[in-house]
């Protein structure tokens, strides 16, 4: 049976790249998240992933990322199982089926009405246990969150298409939200922003791209008073990089030594409040 998709817009479409990344690491002989969901989705909707012309250094970027931010959120949980989990535009991404949170947390997904309706269609209900349509900039879905409970929060992809006023005013509605808790996201440096707009691959996020980098991430300290830096994780110095192939882990050897040329790429920030 044909899926009908519901029409996105060219910012809600960029699910497809990191979706895509997933599927395509998902593909390789030694995947570094296996993601088998969303390689799954891919192939039912058929999706012409050759036109994202994605590197196979990006798709092991993308899960790479998304393997940390499962990480963070899986070990909040472990150690807060009554607590609340948030993935802040979360695409077609099924991190609530990889991290499998305790039954007395709830996880919600946050991306626009469109999206979200999208995951009603691709995704089983368990990978969704509940679903926010709202545009994240929006203060007013936050209320529909649970209070008096701590929190972990992700953004895969999401911080790019924010700008840093949009970024900050949200994490702050968070903190004011939640007692306490953790929030993490992929980070942009200058460079990733500016390489983000110029190279092949950026090509479908280029005009869509608004947040201008972060080069130190203890600035974002300055969105919230309670807001503070846990770790800057630089992945090229993470174990998962033996696993990549040679030339790539090579690369990111050689990068490993020095803490801005490893900000230059893959890079996750993870905070407590
Ligand atoms: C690059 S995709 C990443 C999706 C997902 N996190 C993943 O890793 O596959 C960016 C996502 O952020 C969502 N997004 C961007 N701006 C948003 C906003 N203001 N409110 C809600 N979602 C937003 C888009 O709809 C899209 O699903």
């Amino acid at each position: 049976m044909a899926i009908t998709l519901p029409a996105l817009t060219p910012l809600q479409a960029t699910l497809w790249l990191t979706l895509c990344g997933r599927a395509l690491d998902n593909r390789l002989p030694h995947p570094i998240l296996a993601d088998r969901m969303a390689d799954e989705i891919v192939r039912k909707v058929d999706y012409d992933y050759k036109k994202l012309r994605i590197p196979s250094s990006s798709a092991i970027y993308i899960a790479h990322r998304a393997k940390k931010l499962d990480e963070i959120a899986q070990r909040f949980l472990a150690r807060h199982p009554g607590a609340v989990g948030l993935d802040l535009g979360a695409g077609l991404d099924s991190r609530a089926l990889r991290i499998a949170p305790p039954p007395t947390a709830d996880w919600y997904d946050i991306d626009f009405p469109e999206v979200i309706a999208a995951r009603r269609e691709l995704l089983p209900d368990r990978a969704t246990p509940h679903g926010i349509a709202a545009d994240v900039t929006d203060p007013a879905w936050v209320d529909a969150l649970p209070t008096g409970r701590p929190a972990v929060i992700v953004a895969d992809g999401l911080i790019a298409f924010l700008s840093e006023v949009e970024m900050s005013s949200l994490v702050g509605r968070l903190i004011e939200h939640f007692p306490s808790g953790e929030i993490a996201f992929n980070g942009y440096s200058k460079f990733a922003v500016w390489a983000q707009k110029h190279a092949p691959v950026g090509e479908a996020v280029r005009k869509l791209t608004r947040f201008p980098g972060m080069d130190d991430p203890r600035d974002a300290e300055r969105w919230h008073p309670r807001l503070r830096l846990v770790k800057e994780i630089l992945l090229t110095r993470e174990p998962e990089v033996a696993e990549f192939p040679p030339v790539l882990r090579l690369m990111n050897r050689l990068s490993a030594p020095s803490a801005s040329w490893s900000r230059k790429g893959n890079v996750v920030l993870h905070y407590r409040f």
